[in-house]
């Protein structure tokens, strides 16, 4: 695991400009990305769980004081580091504060130095929560299999059968929402690196002047806060699988590095004097349209034809509308099971919008919507903005197709219950199985 935090935030809350100020500039010449705030009002406005930073803040402030703001926060995430800065004749309560899950405190008067030390372990802290909690669900999602029988799925799921032990480099196309991220995890559970780590980079927001560090590691003293060498992202990956998500926005600047790292399997450290032999498997992920950004200069087409060996295209979801009923249940399920929800009631209004919306944010969109009609939430049962682009045929063939599969899910596969549910003769039923590529017998294994 690296120990470079430099891609983590820092939030300073303190009210008195002037400290404010003279901190804010010494944490960012120790190489940390500061936002300041006045208030811890406002500081609280800006965190959300999941936050990747850390708080830093003054106890005595007017309106919410930096106690009440550690409250707040840990109500937000408890796991969020909080370092306190106690003027005299608060250490008592900074002692408290400590029992109760504070990070630290430094005591004011403090040297520079002293907090950007607490702010790095609490920053490397951090991370580490964060790289887990992502770890375990990105373990969640790849327990659970990539669902939908469309004909482009099924393949999907071939492929990555025969492709995931091969030990080659893939690359795999798809809107947002589409599953690349569950796609390449499955690839890095079927191979023989299974037990290895299995490392993202985000490609696309890597953290500016630190992102050659980031990835790639740096020698010693390369920058003055920098005091011993690191390895980075690809290196932490060694003998398991780089995950390059985004590739699409990742900078040309670092396209001819990372192309090394591509063809000779080595990683040369940042001021580093010899290359680091590399075995790892290079996963990457873009938007549709990389060929196209090559064409127009804006991606290396060396580094686009050494990354596309083998490629993997997800469909988005209105392509594969097929899969939509069989998706959403698995995700009620699944949201039921997380919500400890028994009863789960489709609406008409949720069926309407199932049929008719054309899910740009994909299989993510439709997760969420389930979450939300189980935690009964859903502003999204209102009619549809967007089903002026569907016709009336259409929407009528959509609605009886999903009647169809519900029915067949209720009854499990069995042809003779679904007509009695729907009212039907068997012949009919069949036509419609013909019209919408549905096949009875893979309701039963359900
Ligand atoms: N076919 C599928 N079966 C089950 N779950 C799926 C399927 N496709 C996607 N998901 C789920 O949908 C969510 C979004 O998928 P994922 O994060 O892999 O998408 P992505 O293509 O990486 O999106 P982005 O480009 O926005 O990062 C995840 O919760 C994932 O587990
Ligand atoms: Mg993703």
């Amino acid at each position: 695991m690296t120990g470079f935090v430099s891609s983590l935030k820092v939030f300073f809350v303190d009210d008195d400009p002037a400290l404010r100020e003279a901190n804010v500039q010494a944490l960012e010449l120790a190489g940390f990305d500061v936002s300041a705030f006045q208030r811890a009002e406002a500081a609280l406005e800006a965190l959300s769980e999941n936050f990747d930073g850390v708080v830093i803040t003054d106890i005595r402030m007017p309106g919410m004081d930096g106690l009440q703001l550690f409250g707040r926060i840990r109500d937000i995430d408890p796991e969020i580091p909080v370092i306190l800065i106690t003027g005299h004749g608060d250490i008592d309560m900074a002692v408290k504060a400590l029992h109760d899950g504070a990070f630290d405190f430094v005591a004011k008067p403090f040297a520079a130095d002293h907090l950007a030390a607490s702010t790095r372990k609490a920053l490397e802290n951090r991370r580490l929560v964060l790289e887990n909690r992502r770890l375990r669900a990105l373990a969640d999602a790849a327990d659970s299999p990539l669902i939908g029988d469309s004909p482009a799925i099924t393949r999907l799921r071939h492929t990555i059968e025969q492709v995931g032990h091969a030990d080659v480099d893939v690359l795999i196309e798809g809107e947002t929402g589409t599953g690349k991220e569950l796609v390449a995890v499955m690839l890095h559970r079927k191979s023989r690196r299974t037990a290895r780590p299995f490392v993202p980079v985000n490609c696309a927001s890597l953290p500016g002047e630190f992102a050659e560090a980031e990835l790639f590691g740096h020698a010693a003293y390369i920058l003055p806060h920098l005091k011993s060498s690191q390895g980075g992202r690809i290196e932490a990956s060694n003998r398991g699988t780089l995950f390059l998500d985004e590739i699409d926005g990742m900078p040309l600047s670092l396209q001819a590095r990372l192309l090394r790292v591509i063809e000779e399997r080595e990683v040369l450290r940042l001021g580093a004097d010899e290359p680091l032999a590399l075995d790892l498997r290079v996963i990457a992920a873009a938007k549709p349209g990389l060929a196209q950004m090559v064409e127009d200069g804006l991606f290396r087409s060396d580094l686009y034809f050494r990354l596309n060996v083998v490629r993997l295209s997800i469909p988005p979801l209105r392509e594969r509308r097929d899969d939509i009923p069989q998706l959403f249940a698995h995700f009620v399920q699944e949201a039921s099971r997380k919500a400890e929800r028994k009863k789960f009631r489709m609406t008409a209004a949720m069926r309407r919008h199932l049929i008719e919306h054309e899910w740009p944010g994909n299989v993510r969109e439709l997760r969420n919507f389930a979450f939300e009609a189980v935690l009964d939430l859903h502003e999204a049962g209102q009619p549809a903005r967007d089903s002026a682009r569907a016709t009336l045929p259409e929407l009528v063939s959509r609605y009886e197709e999903t009647l169809v599969r519900e029915a067949l899910e209720e009854t499990r596969g069995s042809v003779s219950r679904a007509c009695e549910l729907l009212g039907v003769p068997r012949k009919t039923l069949y036509d419609k199985f013909r019209r919408a590529n549905i096949v009875p017998e893979t309701f039963r294994r359900k």
